[in-house]
């Protein structure tokens, strides 16, 4: 069956693992990718299917609610699956009001747009909203985020996506816009930004630069690789229930220091450097302001109901991501560049 689709967010790091595995293994769609291509958003990370029929690139701004009531007037179509957003907690610390805008106002834009472009016929429309596991706030006492727990967010971005959520099932309620949620632990591998721990790190380990430890390296984060999370998208997208929510998650904790401690000893085997050299880069440094203390999702339903797991190791992941990053410098050193280097010494030197 062929599908109109639109994908937001699709350069960004998360986004273009999904529009590459819909435009491959689904030569009969045709796939839309609308990015605002902000600091994160990025095309090379699409350059191996860009020459592919069934895609095309669209750079919008989902703020703007004429840009993106335009392109539905040209493709009404038949599923959107919304990944763009701001999405770096420091950023949101430093920066609250572009969160706002983009991720509540631009959610609320793309709503409007669907139910607008929908309100003849919704058989077989839906509206996939990609969420996050932060919006449930800090699992201190050792339980798991199931889809009813309480939403507590406690950063700017964990609020603009809690109400980005809302908006969404309001949406739901209200216009009965078939839709679906997702909400997602931590995810790692290549493309994502090296603002993000992992790549950071990887970075500043090749450049021997020290690594920054938030306050004293205990919270814990469950990480997912982010093909995975592709997979989970993929399947949520054509098989769920529109008005259910989904949490995907890794069931893989780590506290920050051990994952870094465990990518310094992969660091030191793939550049040959004696072990325990990047070890001696670790530095503690003040920690995130509010900085959740641990991120624990239960994605019991997915796995049951839509038959998804995860597919690979962390170990095995870890070692895989780190393999890309030395693999594509040229990829990472155009990133490294002069906006970079700013946000770096706001967020870590000049503090
Ligand atoms: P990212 O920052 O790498 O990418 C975001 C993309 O959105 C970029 O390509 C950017 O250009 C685009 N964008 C930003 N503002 C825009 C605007 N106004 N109009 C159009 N495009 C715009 O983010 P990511 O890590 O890939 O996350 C993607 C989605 O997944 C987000 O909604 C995020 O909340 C969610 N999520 C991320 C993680 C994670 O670990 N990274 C985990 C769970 C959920
Ligand atoms: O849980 C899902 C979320 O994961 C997503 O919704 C967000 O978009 C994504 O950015 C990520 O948020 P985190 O804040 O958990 O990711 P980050 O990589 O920024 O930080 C991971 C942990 O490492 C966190 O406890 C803060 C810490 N940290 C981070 C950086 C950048 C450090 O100790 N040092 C650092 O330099």
């Amino acid at each position: 069956m062929t599908k109109n689709i639109l994908i937001t967010g699709g350069a960004g790091f998360i986004g273009s693992h999904v529009v590459r595995l819909f435009v491959k293994k689904y030569p009969q769609y045709k796939i839309v990718n609308l990015d605002k291509l902000t600091y994160a958003g990025n095309l090379e990370n699409l350059a191996d299917i860009e020459g592919m029929p069934n895609y095309k690139f669209v750079k919008a701004d989902i703020t703007s609610a004429e840009e993106i009531f335009s392109l539905f007037k040209e493709n009404c179509f038949d599923g959107v699956i919304h990944l763009a957003a701001e999405s770096h907690v420091d950023r949101s610390i430093a920066n609250p009001v572009e969160f706002i805008f983009t991720n509540i106002i631009g959610t609320v834009n793309l709503l409007n747009a669907a139910r607008d472009c929908w309100k003849d016929n919704m058989q077989d429309k839906l509206f996939y909203h990609i969420s996050t596991d932060e919006v449930y706030g800090s699992a201190d006492d050792g339980s798991f985020f199931t889809e009813s727990t309480s939403y507590d967010p406690k950063s700017p971005y964990s609020a603009s996506k809690a109400s980005s959520d809302h908006l969404v099932r309001a949406y739901h309620n209200t216009y009965r816009l078939p839709v679906v949620i997702s909400n997602c632990s931590n995810n790692y591998g290549p493309y994502q930004f090296p603002e993000k721990l992992i790549p950071l790190a990887i970075n500043n380990i090749k450049n021997n630069k020290q690594i920054p430890v938030y306050g004293k390296g205990e919270n814990i984060r469950d990480w997912l690789y982010v093909e995975d999370h592709a997979r989970a998208i993929d399947l949520i997208f054509h098989k769920a229930e529109p008005g259910k929510t989904y949490n995907i998650g890794g069931n893989n904790e780590w506290k920050n220091i051990d994952l870094i401690k465990k990518l310094c000893e992969i660091m030191d085997d793939r550049l040959k450097r004696p072990a325990g050299t990047s070890a001696g880069l670790i530095t503690f440094v003040k920690d995130r302001a509010g900085h959740d203390l641990r991120y624990a999702i239960d994605s019991s339903m997915l796995q049951k109901e839509l038959g998804w797991k995860p597919s690979l190791q962390f170990e095995e992941g870890l070692a895989k991501t780190v393999d890309w990053y030395l693999a594509n410098d040229t990829w990472l050193s155009h990133i490294i560049s002069g906006d970079y280097e700013k946000y770096y010494e706001n967020q870590y030197v000049n503090r």
